[in-house]
């Protein structure tokens, strides 16, 4: 074994100097490859006098790790290398995309809502879901044998039982527990989930949301219910917007109206959304019948008020013009990003 040639081959790796990843590859297998120079040397230490293991062996050990080092420096100078063989990333480019979350168009209907009524001086009241049949139904003065109690609408908890547990199908439970719990005059909204026993379609859902309104002091009037809901109408639909009332029939109010606003759409004129009659159909109300507050333990001949109802799909189908019912409950990210730039009131 010959020193001159261990130092020769290690200024050769001082002095080695590659361009591209290729060539630091090409120097590694010429070095340090099975047949490299490198290697070679071991080949031949191996077959050396004992006596001068010692001194080849630290040389030789050297120069390997030298050549390791080298070759791994040179291999990382050339991957950064823009002219090298691999492009790396590029720091100063713009990042992805990063989309934010935004509320539900239901949500964001219910707070306009709120918002609303509360300006108006209404608090909002909640109540369970799960309610008793009680409160759904007999405090509200539907009869023993009324439809709506069928077991085609209402899902039941606990069936069988003189006042059994049901899912309830309007909000109007809310204002029998507002009556029986809290101190007169009551202003109140209650937003809440109902639930209906009914096939699912483009107009018609098995769980939807409604807002239930209550107004009860001395001297309440159908003029009040009417202003009330014209108000709350501009604000919601524009300042334009004109309503009409429509005679009906609810068990809990006496007289009970229905309520349709001017179409937001043709102004009145006529078109497919209000199929031509100008005028959309937006919620239910009425002065509540003195049995409804007798049952909750108020003087009718001391008190009156109003109630009103309605779905806030509805009223978020109507302001944004949203042709199926079912595209509230599917989040499809195309349809929930149409309302991210809709700001609340
Ligand atoms: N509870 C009715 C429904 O679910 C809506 C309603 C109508 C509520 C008239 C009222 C009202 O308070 O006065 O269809």
């Amino acid at each position: 074994m010959d020193k001159t040639q261990i130092e020769k081959i290690l200024s050769e790796v001082r002095d080695l100097k590659c361009k591209t990843a290729k060539e630091v590859e090409d120097a590694r297998v010429r070095l340090l490859g099975k047949k490299g120079e490198i290697t070679a040397l071991f080949d031949e230490f191996r077959t050396i006098a004992k006596e001068q293991k010692k001194e080849f062996g630290q040389q030789l050990n050297l120069l390997k790790n030298e050549a390791a080092q080298k070759i791994a420096e040179l291999k990382a100078a050339a991957s950064q290398d823009p002219a090298s063989s691999k492009p790396s990333d590029d720091v100063t480019m713009p990042g992805d995309p990063f989309s934010l979350g935004s509320r539900h168009p239901v949500s964001i209907a219910r707070q306009e809502i709120v918002t609303i009524f509360r300006k108006f001086g209404y608090d909002v009241a909640e109540g369970p879901e799960i309610e008793d049949d009680y409160h759904v139904f007999t405090a509200l003065n539907f009869p023993e044998n009324h439809p709506a109690r069928d077991m085609q609408d209402t899902f039941f908890v606990s069936a069988g039982h003189l006042n059994p547990l049901l899912l309830r199908t309007h909000t109007s439970c809310v204002q029998v527990r507002a009556m029986e719990n809290l101190p007169l005059p009551i202003r109140i909204i209650c937003p809440g989930r109902v639930f209906r026993n009914e096939a699912i379609s483009a107009r018609a859902h098995c769980i939807f949301h409604q807002v239930e309104g209550l107004y009860i002091d001395k001297n309440v009037t159908f003029a009040d219910l009417k202003q009330a809901i014209l108000l709350f109408a501009r604000e919601m639909f524009g300042p334009d917007t004109q309503i009409r009332m429509r005679p009906s029939y609810f068990p809990f109010t006496e007289p009970s109206a229905e309520v349709d606003v001017s179409c937001n759409i043709c102004h009145g004129k006529g078109c497919n959304i209000c199929k031509g009659t100008g005028w959309l159909e937006i919620l239910g109300c009425g002065m509540v019948d003195p049995n409804v507050l007798k049952a909750s333990g108020i003087d009718p001949a001391v008190y009156s008020g109003f109630a009103f109802g309605m779905g806030i799909e509805r009223i978020a189908m109507l302001k944004w013009q949203v042709n199926d019912l079912r595209h509230y409950f599917e989040n499809d990210m195309r349809f929930l990003h149409e309302f991210s730039r809709c700001v609340e009131v």
